[in-house]
Protein backbone atom coordinates (compact mmCIF):
# COMPACT_ATOMS: atom_id res chain seq x y z
CA UNK A 1 0.00 0.00 0.00
CA UNK A 2 1.41 3.29 -0.95
CA UNK A 3 1.68 6.23 1.45
CA UNK A 4 -1.35 7.93 0.14
CA UNK A 5 -3.49 5.20 0.23
CA UNK A 6 -2.52 4.52 4.13
CA UNK A 7 -3.39 7.96 4.80
CA UNK A 8 -6.71 7.52 3.35
CA UNK A 9 -7.16 4.52 5.11
CA UNK A 10 -6.80 6.37 8.15
CA UNK A 11 -9.63 8.18 7.61
CA UNK A 12 -8.79 11.39 6.28
CA UNK A 13 -11.71 13.05 4.84
CA UNK A 14 -9.79 14.71 1.48
CA UNK A 15 -9.34 11.92 -0.99
CA UNK A 16 -5.71 11.96 -1.80
CA UNK A 17 -4.86 13.96 -5.20
CA UNK A 18 -3.18 12.16 -7.83
CA UNK A 19 0.93 12.67 -7.58
CA UNK A 20 0.10 14.64 -4.56
CA UNK A 21 3.59 14.22 -1.96
CA UNK A 22 3.69 13.13 1.41
CA UNK A 23 5.56 15.13 4.04
CA UNK A 24 7.01 14.14 7.11
CA UNK A 25 6.74 16.09 9.92
CA UNK A 26 7.69 16.51 13.92
CA UNK A 27 4.93 18.34 16.02
CA UNK A 28 5.16 18.23 19.70
CA UNK A 29 1.36 18.25 20.75
CA UNK A 30 0.38 18.12 24.30
CA UNK A 31 3.56 17.65 25.25
CA UNK A 32 4.59 14.53 23.05
CA UNK A 33 6.25 14.87 19.86
CA UNK A 34 4.69 13.07 16.82
CA UNK A 35 6.25 11.72 13.80
CA UNK A 36 3.62 11.71 11.26
CA UNK A 37 3.59 11.66 7.08
CA UNK A 38 0.95 14.58 5.77
CA UNK A 39 -0.17 15.83 2.23
CA UNK A 40 1.20 19.19 1.79
CA UNK A 41 -2.60 20.71 2.07
CA UNK A 42 -3.66 18.94 5.29
CA UNK A 43 -4.97 21.49 7.77
CA UNK A 44 -3.48 21.49 10.88
CA UNK A 45 -7.05 21.07 12.46
CA UNK A 46 -7.41 18.08 10.54
CA UNK A 47 -3.91 16.57 11.35
CA UNK A 48 -4.77 16.92 14.76
CA UNK A 49 -8.54 15.24 14.94
CA UNK A 50 -7.69 12.77 12.33
CA UNK A 51 -4.36 11.54 12.12
CA UNK A 52 -3.84 11.81 16.27
CA UNK A 53 -7.75 11.28 17.22
CA UNK A 54 -7.63 14.98 19.44
CA UNK A 55 -11.43 15.52 18.42
CA UNK A 56 -11.90 18.28 21.04
CA UNK A 57 -10.87 20.31 18.66
CA UNK A 58 -13.86 21.59 16.67
CA UNK A 59 -14.45 22.59 13.06
CA UNK A 60 -17.11 24.95 12.45
CA UNK A 61 -16.86 26.47 9.07
CA UNK A 62 -13.23 25.62 7.85
CA UNK A 63 -12.77 29.12 6.48
CA UNK A 64 -11.88 30.60 9.06
CA UNK A 65 -14.84 32.52 10.27
CA UNK A 66 -16.02 30.47 13.60
CA UNK A 67 -13.34 30.11 15.69
CA UNK A 68 -14.01 26.58 17.03
CA UNK A 69 -11.50 25.13 15.77
CA UNK A 70 -8.70 27.69 18.21
CA UNK A 71 -5.94 25.60 19.61
CA UNK A 72 -2.93 27.33 20.61
CA UNK A 73 0.35 27.51 18.41
CA UNK A 74 3.70 27.87 20.35
CA UNK A 75 1.64 29.63 23.06
CA UNK A 76 -0.45 31.61 21.15
CA UNK A 77 -3.69 31.17 20.00
CA UNK A 78 -4.63 30.19 16.11
CA UNK A 79 -7.31 28.97 14.25
CA UNK A 80 -6.18 25.93 13.49
CA UNK A 81 -8.27 25.65 9.84
CA UNK A 82 -6.05 28.69 8.43
CA UNK A 83 -2.70 26.93 9.56
CA UNK A 84 -1.09 23.89 7.32
CA UNK A 85 0.09 20.77 9.24
CA UNK A 86 3.50 21.47 7.87
CA UNK A 87 3.75 24.98 9.03
CA UNK A 88 3.64 23.34 12.59
CA UNK A 89 6.69 21.30 11.77
CA UNK A 90 9.01 21.75 14.65
CA UNK A 91 6.31 23.93 16.58
CA UNK A 92 4.25 23.32 20.18
CA UNK A 93 0.96 22.68 19.49
CA UNK A 94 -1.62 22.86 22.57
CA UNK A 95 -4.80 21.64 22.31
CA UNK A 96 -8.04 21.63 24.78
CA UNK A 97 -6.92 18.08 25.91
CA UNK A 98 -3.82 19.62 27.51
CA UNK A 99 -5.83 21.59 29.93
CA UNK A 100 -7.19 18.85 32.39
CA UNK A 101 -4.20 18.04 34.35
CA UNK A 102 -4.71 14.98 37.29
CA UNK A 103 -8.44 15.27 36.95
CA UNK A 104 -8.24 18.96 37.87
CA UNK A 105 -10.09 21.24 34.86
CA UNK A 106 -8.05 24.41 33.81
CA UNK A 107 -9.45 27.41 35.96
CA UNK A 108 -10.60 28.76 32.69
CA UNK A 109 -12.63 25.41 32.24
CA UNK A 110 -13.78 25.89 36.29
CA UNK A 111 -14.72 29.52 35.06
CA UNK A 112 -17.17 28.22 32.00
CA UNK A 113 -18.56 25.90 33.93
CA UNK A 114 -19.09 27.77 37.18
CA UNK A 115 -20.57 30.97 35.25
CA UNK A 116 -22.86 28.85 32.58
CA UNK A 117 -20.34 29.73 29.66
CA UNK A 118 -21.92 27.10 27.46
CA UNK A 119 -25.25 25.34 26.34
CA UNK A 120 -24.10 22.89 23.74
CA UNK A 121 -20.52 23.22 24.11
CA UNK A 122 -19.36 22.81 20.30
CA UNK A 123 -17.62 26.54 20.46
CA UNK A 124 -16.51 25.67 23.96
CA UNK A 125 -13.23 24.27 23.25
CA UNK A 126 -12.15 27.20 21.17
CA UNK A 127 -13.61 29.59 23.42
CA UNK A 128 -11.88 28.68 26.41
CA UNK A 129 -8.57 28.38 24.44
CA UNK A 130 -8.84 31.86 22.90
CA UNK A 131 -10.23 33.56 26.37
CA UNK A 132 -6.49 31.53 27.95
CA UNK A 133 -4.84 33.21 25.52
CA UNK A 134 -6.48 36.63 26.19
CA UNK A 135 -5.25 36.29 29.32
CA UNK A 136 -1.91 35.55 28.85
CA UNK A 137 -1.97 38.93 26.95
CA UNK A 138 -3.40 40.98 29.34
CA UNK A 139 -4.32 39.36 32.84
CA UNK A 140 -6.74 42.34 33.39
CA UNK A 141 -8.81 43.19 30.76
CA UNK A 142 -12.00 45.44 30.49
CA UNK A 143 -15.36 43.45 29.61
CA UNK A 144 -14.90 45.28 26.49
CA UNK A 145 -11.66 44.36 26.17
CA UNK A 146 -13.17 40.53 26.50
CA UNK A 147 -15.56 41.42 23.91
CA UNK A 148 -13.38 42.53 21.78
CA UNK A 149 -10.62 39.63 22.60
CA UNK A 150 -12.77 37.05 21.79
CA UNK A 151 -15.07 38.50 18.54
CA UNK A 152 -13.44 36.08 16.38
CA UNK A 153 -15.26 33.03 18.55
CA UNK A 154 -18.56 32.77 17.25
CA UNK A 155 -21.36 30.87 19.52
CA UNK A 156 -24.76 29.91 18.81
CA UNK A 157 -26.56 29.65 21.89
CA UNK A 158 -25.47 31.92 24.36
CA UNK A 159 -25.42 35.48 23.18
CA UNK A 160 -22.19 35.75 24.78
CA UNK A 161 -22.71 37.44 28.35
CA UNK A 162 -21.94 34.60 30.55
CA UNK A 163 -18.58 33.59 28.29
CA UNK A 164 -17.49 36.92 28.88
CA UNK A 165 -18.65 36.27 32.36
CA UNK A 166 -16.53 33.70 32.89
CA UNK A 167 -13.41 35.14 31.60
CA UNK A 168 -13.89 38.11 33.54
CA UNK A 169 -14.58 35.39 36.68
CA UNK A 170 -11.15 33.58 35.58
CA UNK A 171 -9.15 37.10 35.92
CA UNK A 172 -10.57 37.77 38.73
CA UNK A 173 -9.86 34.25 40.39
CA UNK A 174 -6.25 35.04 39.41
CA UNK A 175 -5.54 38.24 40.70
CA UNK A 176 -7.02 36.83 44.03
CA UNK A 177 -4.76 33.87 44.08
CA UNK A 178 -1.66 35.93 42.61
CA UNK A 179 -2.00 38.56 45.48
CA UNK A 180 -2.37 35.80 48.41
S1 LIG B 1 -13.36 25.89 11.73
FE1 LIG B 1 -11.67 27.23 11.87
S2 LIG B 1 -12.55 29.18 12.13
FE2 LIG B 1 -14.27 27.86 11.86
S1 LIG C 1 -22.41 26.90 23.46
FE1 LIG C 1 -23.38 26.23 21.62
S2 LIG C 1 -22.27 27.26 20.06
FE2 LIG C 1 -21.51 28.11 21.90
Amino acid sequence: MSHVNELTARGRTHPPIEGDCIVQISVTVNGTTHDNDVEPRTLLVHYVREQLGLTGTNVGCDTSSCGACTLHLNGEAVKSCTVLAVQADGQQVATIESLEVDGIMHPMQTAFMENHGLQCGFCTPGMVMASISLLNENPNPSEDQVRLGLEGNLCRCTGYHNIVKSVLACASAAAVSGSK
